[in-house]
């Protein structure tokens, strides 16, 4: 158990927000899997995820990883690390163990070949600290991969007064916890610092006009509304009017909507 510290993560949590990381998921599955072939070995790696939701990934690292290899996977949301053991144990997937951690905090004395963070340090207020705690926790020659977004790069087509109210809700509410929604840009410069040479760096940013694109931004509105009414930014009647009107501009067989820029890093502790 970990001393408790103010909520700087602006997302529901629990039951609904474990069903908008499993859209996240299938929307990403093709590009994290690529980034994951592009890291090898993976087999027997001693592997840490940081914020690591319902488990999609570790439980995809974790397959990986084989018999001699480990994931943990760290969250501080007790009901998803509830929903990801459950999801392990149906998949029997015995090599990986989710454990309640806050990675702003102090993490458990554990030694890790392989760091994987998708859409954490964009979560957090101190993400240099968390890098530089994952430098800690790593082996030398270990590797550490980021996936984070830059919410600022959002796009949609035909222009949408809803949309863009809620991206840029969004980014004032992340703001305003003393998130950064733009992290992904800056990734190679945060993991420099701490002393990682970065291998591997890319983009990518999926989009689309039907399907789970779609869904995903329709959950976002509602998945940050909470913190958007508790902010004061608008009443509780205001925020379900503009969810209507997200919810309508998506429903429309004509419009595209994209996630926002992900950005994907893949360094090295020499
Ligand atoms: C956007 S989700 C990403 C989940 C997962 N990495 C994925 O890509 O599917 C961010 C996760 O980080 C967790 N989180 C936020 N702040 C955290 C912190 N300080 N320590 C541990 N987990 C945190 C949240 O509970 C949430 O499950």
């Amino acid at each position: 158990m970990y001393a408790s510290r103010p909520q700087a993560y602006i997302i529901r949590g629990g039951k609904k927000g474990r069903k908008r990381l499993g859209i996240l998921s299938r929307i990403l599955a093709s590009s994290t899997n690529a980034l994951l072939d592009r890291v090898e070995p993976i087999a027997g790696a001693q592997i840490i995820d940081i914020g690591c939701g319902g488990g999609d990934v570790a439980l995809e690292l974790a397959r990986r990883a084989g018999p001699e290899g480990h994931v943990w996977g760290y969250d501080l949301d007790t009901r998803i690390l509830d929903l990801a053991r459950a999801e392990a144990e149906a998949a029997r997937q015995t090599n990986v163990t989710f454990e309640e951690v806050d990675i702003a905090g102090q993490w458990p004395r554990r030694a890790a070949s392989l760091i994987y963070a998708r859409f954490i340090l964009t979560h957090v207020t101190d993400p240099a600290a968390v890098v530089a705690r994952a430098w800690k926790a790593l082996e030398p020659g270990g590797t550490m991969i980021v996936e984070d977004i830059d919410m600022e790069g959002r796009f949609w087509d035909p222009p949408g007064a809803a949309i863009s109210r809620m991206t840029e809700l969004y980014m004032e509410a992340a703001r305003r916890r003393g998130c950064d929604p733009t992290i992904g840009r800056s990734l190679v410069r945060l993991l420099g610092h701490a002393g990682f040479e970065s291998v591997d760096s890319r983009m990518v940013q999926p989009y689309g006009r039907e399907g789970d694109v779609k869904d995903l931004a329709r959950l976002d509105f509602a998945n940050i509304a909470d913190a958007i009414v508790s902010l004061g930014f608008m009443g509780r009647g205001e925020a379900d009017a503009l969810a209507a009107q997200v919810n309508a501009y998506a429903e429309r067989s004509d419009t595209t909507i994209s996630l926002p820029r992900v950005f994907q890093v893949v360094a090295r502790k020499k």
